[in-house]
Formats: structure tokens, sequence, C-alpha cells
């Protein structure tokens, strides 16, 4: 049984769906969602499915022990960045070398880095008159949406597309893609 933790800042939109993806599985299950910041959604649902939940330090996770002994005790074996608006400190990085992703809302290497989340993201596509966009999935390394791309899907950018509707169909990419990916990276 692969451990999974969900990083999360915000909604949750993608936690749920892959929570609700490996309910029943017995390959992989979300047994820990962290989250940086209280009173964000992804809380409220760890409470609604039962999941235990860590809020995360900022002085613990950066210049302390980034929260690897937690995450040990645990179990946890895989790290699934979902809408996590934090930096990966190098110390977790070490310690789960391989086992770490995230989700980027737009095909990498474009608009991607330090700033460039959530709406951040699908405006600068509009403004760009980009005709398509996407979602990446990829390894987490030390810098900002740069390790090995694992998947990417593409999706229209419509001329009457605003940042609220481009995210709206870039969610419905990630809800489909995102767990479907994981269980194939726990198989
Ligand atoms: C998702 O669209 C994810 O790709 C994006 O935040 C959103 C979180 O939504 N992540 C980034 O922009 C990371 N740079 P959710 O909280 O509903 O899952």
């Amino acid at each position: 049984m692969t451990h999974i933790a969900i990083f999360a800042s915000g909604a949750g939109s993608n936690a749920l769906k892959i929570i609700e993806a490996f309910a029943h599985s017995p390959r992989a299950k979300v047994s820990l969602i962290v989250c940086n910041k209280a009173g964000a959604g992804v809380l409220q649902i760890a409470e609604n499915k039962q999941i235990a939940t860590i809020l995360l330090d900022k002085e613990q996770f950066f210049r302390g022990n980034a929260y690897t002994s937690e995450l040990k005790a645990f179990s946890i074996d895989l790290i699934v960045l979902a809408g996590f608006l934090w930096k990966v400190p190098p110390a977790l990085i070490r310690a789960y070398p391989g086992k770490i992703i995230n989700i980027h809302p737009a095909l990498l290497p474009k608009y991607g880095g330090r700033g460039m989340y959530g709406h951040h993201v699908h405006q600068a596509v509009i403004d760009h008159k980009e005709k398509e966009s996407g979602i990446t999935i990829h390894y987490v390394d030390e810098l900002y949406d740069h390790g090995n791309i694992i998947f990417q899907a593409r999706c229209p950018v419509l001329p009457e597309d605003t940042p609220e509707t481009l995210a709206k169909r870039i969610h419905q990419l990630e809800h489909t893609h995102y767990p479907r990916v994981i269980g194939e990276l726990v198989s």
C-alpha cells in the first residue's frame, strides 16, 4: 500500500478527486493532508473525509526538519502537490527523491516559475493570446515548476475566455488526469 500525502494551500478540488479515486484502492490511499494556510478549503475536505492533517509552520518547514520525521511517522511514500504554493525545501526533496510530484495549470516550460499560480497563470496565457493551454504533471526538483515532465494534456483557449472560464476548463483536465497518472505511478 502506497501512503500518499497531499500538500495543498487552497480550495482542494484536486485533493478531493484524488482522495475519492483511491478511497477503495488496495494499492494506495491518501493518508495525510498537509497545508500551509489555516482556513483553507482543503482542511475542511480532510475533516469531512476523516484524513489526518498537518498545518505547516513556516520556520520548521524551511529552516527545520521540513517535516520529514512527521511524514515518515505517517509512513508516507509519495508526496502529491495539488495547488501547494510554497516552494519545496531541499531537505524534503532529499528525503523523498523521485517521490514528489506537482500539477501545474499550464503547458510547462511556458508560464511557470515564481508567482505563476492559479489565476496569474491563466491571465498570462490570455494576455499572450495563446491558442491553447493545458496541464503539466511533473516531478519536483529544487527549482520552481522545473522537474521532469510525466504527462501533459491540452485544451483550447477561446477568444472570449477570462481567467475564470479558462481555469474551469483546466480544472476539468486536472480532475480527469491527476488521479489517473498517480494511479499509474503507484501500480
Ligand atoms: C490547480 O489548478 C493547480 O494546478 C494550481 O492551483 C490550482 C489548485 O486548485 N497550482 C498552481 O498554480 C501551482 N503553481 P484546487 O485547490 O482546487 O485543487
